[in-house]
């Protein structure tokens, strides 16, 4: 009789362990984690800097057009620390509706090339408030430099040091 306990439970436990295992084995691997947003960016050079793995710089982005010019009108070179405002001193939409000294304007640019990207949106998380605030007259004022913001993207320096009115260039200290 006790030899049978004995070997009731011996059974039970290896019915046990095999059951675990099975289910070990067979249950469907738990779904990945749904990968978190990207943390929002505001201001050009908080994605056109240069890395060690590469050169995203905005005056790359434009020398990595063949033949494009290497000097701004007013001399300043174009290379991986030009700024902004100097691209501008082509690509700005001049009051005639024009750019400035090159064929296509940087709004005619920067709009298709960054909406239309499935980098821009898709991966970093990018809208219009990547590159731009509003003013008081609704204008889309440009944010050229890096401003640090919030997790929800807001800007935790107001005003903004340094924008960019369209059709008109650059203003410090004015930003809302
Ligand atoms: C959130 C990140 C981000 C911000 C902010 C950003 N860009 Fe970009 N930009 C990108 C990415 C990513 C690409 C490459 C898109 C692709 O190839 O799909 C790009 C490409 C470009 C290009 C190349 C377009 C072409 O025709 O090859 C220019 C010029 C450019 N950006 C200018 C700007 C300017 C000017 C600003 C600020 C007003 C700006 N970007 C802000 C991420 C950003
Ligand atoms: C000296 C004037 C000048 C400056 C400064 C300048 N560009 Fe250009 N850019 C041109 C010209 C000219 C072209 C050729 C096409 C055209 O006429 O628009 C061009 C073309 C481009 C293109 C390709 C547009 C397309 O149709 O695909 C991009 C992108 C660009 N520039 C980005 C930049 C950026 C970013 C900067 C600043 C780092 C910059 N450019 C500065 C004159 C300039
Ligand atoms: C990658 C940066 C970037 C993104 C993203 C972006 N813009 Fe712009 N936007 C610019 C630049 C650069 C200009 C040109 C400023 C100039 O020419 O003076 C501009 C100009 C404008 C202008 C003024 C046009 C004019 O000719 O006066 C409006 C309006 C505008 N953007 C709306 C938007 C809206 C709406 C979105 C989102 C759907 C958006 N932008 C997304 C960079 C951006």
């Amino acid at each position: 009789m006790k030899t049978w306990t004995i070997v009731a439970l011996v059974v039970a436990v290896l019915a046990l362990g095999l059951a675990a295992y099975t289910w070990k084995i067979t249950r469907p691997a738990p779904a990945p984690p749904a990968a978190a947003p990207a943390a929002p960016r505001v201001g050009c050079t908080a994605c056109h800097t240069k890395t060690a793995e590469a050169d995203h710089t905005l005056g790359a982005e434009a020398l990595a057009k063949p033949g494009h010019p290497t000097k701004a009108p007013d001399n300043t070179p174009i290379d991986s620390s030009t700024k902004f405002q100097t691209c501008m001193e082509c690509h700005a939409t001049a009051s005639t509706g024009k750019a400035r000294a090159a064929s296509v304007a940087m709004a005619y640019i920067a709009h298709p090339a960054h909406m239309f990207s499935s980098i821009f949106g898709p991966r970093l998380n990018g809208t219009c408030w990547s590159c731009h605030t509003l003013d008081a007259q609704g204008r889309f004022l440009v944010v050229p430099e890096k401003v640090d913001v919030t997790d929800k993207g807001i800007p935790t320096t107001l005003p903004i040091p340094t924008l960019w009115v369209p059709r008109q260039g650059l203003v410090s200290g004015t930003g809302g």
